[in-house]
């Protein structure tokens, strides 16, 4: 049967079964914190961390958490104290990694669109890596550099035009994906920047996509980098620093294989050390600096949304469960189609399933979380249900659409509970457009 995510278990008392992340009770924090809500747990963070460590440290590859999976800072303030550098795609997310204590030099700067204000800005931090994505962002780069007269490593995210099993909207290593540049901009590219006293590009970057199950992408793309770094050495570009992006696929649960019992049709999932072995194995005499860009797989099981049942609305051919939440807390299924895992709060007494349509309240038909799910029949009103694996690209995409509140997030650690972002609401975002507030052009 497929398991809970670890930190998640019912706690049985009084013949009642209730849903605790560590040892908090989500129906104890439903009392305090309107719902929907983000609900995290720090142990999950930290063994993910430690997982992650134990297999890419020995092997000397270096992690740089892509924060944009989730930004909150008391998350972050988490992962820079267990020691990982930061991946970021703007100087928003620059902000956050320096506030949340990484240092400047332990910072990737990766993106398609870097503005000149935002390279300026990162140079002027100290950033220590820039991912260039573009012959037109390297000559911004190198006008930058000199104009602050202030030297930086850069590395070229190539795109390895290979193909990888996974949604169409989360690939990034395919031809025709607006990330990196062809194999035949590399050298061009080098050679523009050995012009610069200021720019020294040490080596190459990949992202292929993400939630990939199987380590024969990544065999292929470095297989295909591997190439391309033996021909510019042999044109005299030395290149000594590999980053391979992150990637790494996660079991997102779902309602239909929570329902069934055997065990047999379970699917294997890759751990952190599969991929480091593979990465190692595709490299066996490298000698140069080596780095990935995990996101997902530190943070998606750790977190949970909670949400109640507004109503069971009857319907043919399927009742609807309407909740409090919508897709404006919750992008994933709308964006990708994502499934997640829908579970009570308390646990039902009885074993009897109805097929309920999932939705939220946002006036479109894509505000619909899952169709055709078996849950317990006796689901009603007022009932309090939780979306697993719900703390990677969630919070960070929520939004106000439909003027709704962008909702809290709250950490749990052991039995204690914080809300590490307050709900943003409607007072909050009206004071923006108020008339006294509002410059006047
Ligand atoms: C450059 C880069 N690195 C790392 C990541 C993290 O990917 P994942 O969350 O799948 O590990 C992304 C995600 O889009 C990315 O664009």
């Amino acid at each position: 049967m497929t398991q809970l995510p670890p930190q998640l278990h019912y706690l049985h008392h009084d013949q009642l079964s209730t849903l605790c992340l560590e040892n908090v009770s989500i129906k104890q924090l439903a009392t305090q914190v309107d719902t929907p809500f983000y609900c995290y747990s720090k142990a999950g963070l930290v063994n993910n961390i430690s997982a992650c460590k134990a297999a890419f440290e020995p092997e000397n590859i270096h992690i740089h958490y892509a924060m944009k999976a989730n930004s909150n800072l008391s998350l972050l303030r988490i992962v820079a104290e267990q020691g990982l550098g930061v991946d970021i795609v703007s100087i928003g997310e620059m902000q956050r990694a320096l506030n949340a204590g990484f240092n400047a030099q332990d910072i990737v700067f990766s993106g398609v669109g870097k503005t000149t204000s935002e390279l300026t800005a990162a140079l002027r931090a100290g950033v220590g890596q820039f991912n260039v994505e573009s012959k037109e962002e390297l000559s911004a780069l190198i006008s930058v550099t000199s104009e602050c007269q202030q030297s930086v490593s850069a590395l070229i995210r190539v795109n390895p035009e290979i193909t990888v099993d996974t949604h169409k909207n989360i690939t990034t290593g395919a031809k025709g994906n607006k990330f990196g540049v062809s194999f035949n901009d590399v050298l061009p590219m080098l050679a523009a920047a050995k012009q610069s006293p200021f720019l020294n590009i040490n080596g190459l970057a990949m992202h292929i996509g993400s939630q990939i199950h199987s380590v024969a992408p990544y065999l292929d793309a470095i297989a295909k980098i591997r190439a391309l770094l033996n021909r510019l050495e042999a044109q005299d570009y030395p290149l000594t620093h590999l980053d391979l992006g992150g990637g790494f696929g996660i079991q997102y649960r779902d309602n239909q294989a929570l329902n069934k019992t055997d065990s047999t049709a379970a699917q294997h999932y890759l751990t952190f050390a599969d991929f480091a072995n593979a990465i190692k194995s595709a490299l066996p005499d490298w000698q140069g600096r080596l780095s990935v860009e995990p996101g997902r797989s530190l943070v998606a099981d750790i977190g949970v949304m909670v949400s109640e049942i507004t109503y069971r609305k009857e319907s043919q051919p399927t009742p609807f469960l309407v909740l409090d939440a919508a897709m404006n807390d919750l992008m994933r299924p709308a964006l990708y189609q994502a499934n997640h895992a829908l579970i009570p709060v308390q646990q039902p007494r009885s074993s009897l399933l109805t097929q309920y349509d999932i939705v939220g309240p946002v006036c479109e038909s894509t505000d619909t979380f899952a169709k055709s799910v078996q849950l317990s029949s006796e689901l009603t009103a007022g009932e309090l249900m939780c979306f697993l694996d719900a703390g990677a690209y969630c919070a960070v995409m929520s939004n106000s659409y439909n003027s709704r509140t962008i909702i809290a997030e709250v950490l749990v650690d052991d039995n204690q509970a914080h809300v590490i972002r307050e709900p943003i609401t409607q007072t909050d975002l009206m004071a923006f457009e108020q008339h006294r507030r509002l410059a006047k052009i």
